[in-house]
Protein backbone atom coordinates (compact mmCIF):
# COMPACT_ATOMS: atom_id res chain seq x y z
CA UNK A 1 0.00 0.00 0.00
CA UNK A 2 1.26 3.72 -0.81
CA UNK A 3 2.49 5.71 2.18
CA UNK A 4 2.93 2.53 4.52
CA UNK A 5 5.74 2.99 6.43
CA UNK A 6 8.04 -0.27 7.21
CA UNK A 7 10.13 -0.19 10.18
CA UNK A 8 12.57 -2.52 10.20
CA UNK A 9 14.62 -3.80 13.44
CA UNK A 10 17.96 -4.35 12.81
CA UNK A 11 18.83 -5.97 16.10
CA UNK A 12 16.54 -9.23 15.35
CA UNK A 13 18.00 -9.78 12.55
CA UNK A 14 21.55 -9.75 13.33
CA UNK A 15 20.90 -12.02 16.23
CA UNK A 16 18.88 -14.69 14.11
CA UNK A 17 20.60 -17.63 14.13
CA UNK A 18 19.24 -19.13 11.13
CA UNK A 19 21.32 -16.48 8.97
CA UNK A 20 24.32 -15.71 11.08
CA UNK A 21 24.63 -19.52 12.83
CA UNK A 22 26.36 -17.77 16.20
CA UNK A 23 25.63 -14.31 16.10
CA UNK A 24 27.00 -13.77 19.56
CA UNK A 25 30.43 -14.88 18.74
CA UNK A 26 33.02 -12.04 18.30
CA UNK A 27 34.11 -13.43 14.91
CA UNK A 28 35.02 -11.08 11.69
CA UNK A 29 36.58 -13.98 9.68
CA UNK A 30 32.86 -14.47 8.45
CA UNK A 31 32.89 -11.07 6.71
CA UNK A 32 36.87 -11.70 5.14
CA UNK A 33 37.74 -14.41 2.11
CA UNK A 34 40.58 -16.40 1.61
CA UNK A 35 42.54 -13.99 0.22
CA UNK A 36 41.49 -10.87 2.48
CA UNK A 37 38.69 -9.53 0.86
CA UNK A 38 35.09 -8.59 1.73
CA UNK A 39 32.36 -11.02 2.06
CA UNK A 40 28.94 -11.42 3.13
CA UNK A 41 28.57 -7.59 2.34
CA UNK A 42 25.35 -8.07 1.30
CA UNK A 43 24.25 -9.62 4.47
CA UNK A 44 24.97 -6.54 5.96
CA UNK A 45 21.98 -4.20 6.15
CA UNK A 46 23.47 -1.64 8.73
CA UNK A 47 23.04 1.33 6.41
CA UNK A 48 20.41 0.28 4.37
CA UNK A 49 17.06 -2.08 3.75
CA UNK A 50 15.39 -2.28 0.65
CA UNK A 51 15.73 0.97 -1.93
CA UNK A 52 16.93 3.71 0.60
CA UNK A 53 20.37 3.83 2.11
CA UNK A 54 22.00 6.19 3.96
CA UNK A 55 24.19 8.97 2.57
CA UNK A 56 26.62 9.35 5.22
CA UNK A 57 27.37 5.30 4.79
CA UNK A 58 30.80 6.14 2.59
CA UNK A 59 31.37 8.93 5.60
CA UNK A 60 30.76 6.83 8.61
CA UNK A 61 32.82 3.74 7.11
CA UNK A 62 36.20 6.37 6.63
CA UNK A 63 35.36 7.81 10.39
CA UNK A 64 35.30 4.52 11.42
CA UNK A 65 38.33 3.07 9.98
CA UNK A 66 39.84 6.03 11.04
CA UNK A 67 39.64 6.56 14.46
CA UNK A 68 39.65 2.86 14.95
CA UNK A 69 42.94 2.02 13.50
CA UNK A 70 44.25 5.32 15.03
CA UNK A 71 43.90 3.85 18.51
CA UNK A 72 44.87 0.08 17.85
CA UNK A 73 47.92 1.77 16.39
CA UNK A 74 49.07 3.61 19.23
CA UNK A 75 47.22 1.12 21.99
CA UNK A 76 47.08 -1.69 23.13
CA UNK A 77 43.56 -2.52 24.71
CA UNK A 78 42.55 -4.98 27.26
CA UNK A 79 40.74 -6.20 29.61
CA UNK A 80 42.22 -5.24 33.24
CA UNK A 81 43.45 -8.35 35.53
CA UNK A 82 40.66 -10.23 37.45
CA UNK A 83 37.91 -7.73 36.37
CA UNK A 84 35.15 -9.38 34.32
CA UNK A 85 35.48 -9.19 30.28
CA UNK A 86 32.18 -6.97 29.28
CA UNK A 87 29.14 -8.66 29.36
CA UNK A 88 26.94 -9.39 26.05
CA UNK A 89 24.03 -8.22 26.88
CA UNK A 90 23.11 -4.59 26.69
CA UNK A 91 21.55 -2.16 28.83
CA UNK A 92 17.84 -1.42 27.80
CA UNK A 93 16.89 2.32 27.79
CA UNK A 94 15.87 4.95 24.80
CA UNK A 95 19.17 3.46 22.70
CA UNK A 96 20.20 -0.24 23.91
CA UNK A 97 23.96 0.35 25.16
CA UNK A 98 26.72 -1.92 26.90
CA UNK A 99 26.89 -2.32 30.33
CA UNK A 100 29.92 -0.37 32.05
CA UNK A 101 33.50 -2.12 31.93
CA UNK A 102 36.71 -1.05 32.48
CA UNK A 103 39.62 -1.23 30.03
CA UNK A 104 43.11 -0.92 29.77
CA UNK A 105 44.97 1.45 27.10
CA UNK A 106 48.72 0.60 27.18
CA UNK A 107 50.55 3.02 24.77
CA UNK A 108 52.56 1.25 22.32
CA UNK A 109 56.49 1.54 21.84
C1 LIG B 1 27.62 4.18 11.67
C2 LIG B 1 26.97 5.24 11.22
C3 LIG B 1 25.64 5.24 10.52
C4 LIG B 1 24.72 4.24 10.39
C5 LIG B 1 24.78 2.80 10.94
C6 LIG B 1 23.62 4.78 9.62
C7 LIG B 1 22.48 4.08 9.27
C8 LIG B 1 21.40 4.62 8.58
C9 LIG B 1 20.21 3.89 8.22
C10 LIG B 1 19.94 2.41 8.54
C11 LIG B 1 19.41 4.73 7.57
C12 LIG B 1 17.99 4.42 7.00
C13 LIG B 1 18.11 3.95 5.57
C14 LIG B 1 16.76 3.44 5.09
O1 LIG B 1 15.81 4.25 4.99
O2 LIG B 1 16.65 2.22 4.82
C15 LIG B 1 20.06 6.03 7.51
C16 LIG B 1 19.54 7.15 6.92
C17 LIG B 1 20.17 8.36 6.85
N1 LIG B 1 21.45 8.65 7.28
FE1 LIG B 1 22.68 7.37 8.23
N2 LIG B 1 23.89 6.09 9.28
C18 LIG B 1 25.12 6.41 9.81
C19 LIG B 1 25.81 7.60 9.67
C20 LIG B 1 25.32 8.70 8.99
C21 LIG B 1 26.08 9.94 8.78
C22 LIG B 1 27.53 10.16 9.24
C23 LIG B 1 25.27 10.77 8.10
C24 LIG B 1 25.52 12.17 7.61
C25 LIG B 1 26.72 12.73 7.53
C26 LIG B 1 24.00 10.10 7.88
C27 LIG B 1 22.91 10.63 7.27
C28 LIG B 1 21.73 9.97 7.02
C29 LIG B 1 20.56 10.58 6.39
C30 LIG B 1 20.40 12.04 5.93
C31 LIG B 1 19.58 9.57 6.30
C32 LIG B 1 18.15 9.70 5.71
C33 LIG B 1 18.17 9.30 4.25
C34 LIG B 1 16.74 9.26 3.67
O3 LIG B 1 15.79 9.08 4.43
O4 LIG B 1 16.61 9.38 2.46
N3 LIG B 1 24.08 8.84 8.44
N4 LIG B 1 21.28 5.92 8.11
Amino acid sequence: MTGTIILVDTRLYFEDKKIWGDPEVFRPERFIGEHGELENASSVISFSFGKRNCPGELHANIVTFLILTALLQRYKISNPVGQPTPRQDLKPGLALKPYPFQVVFEKRK
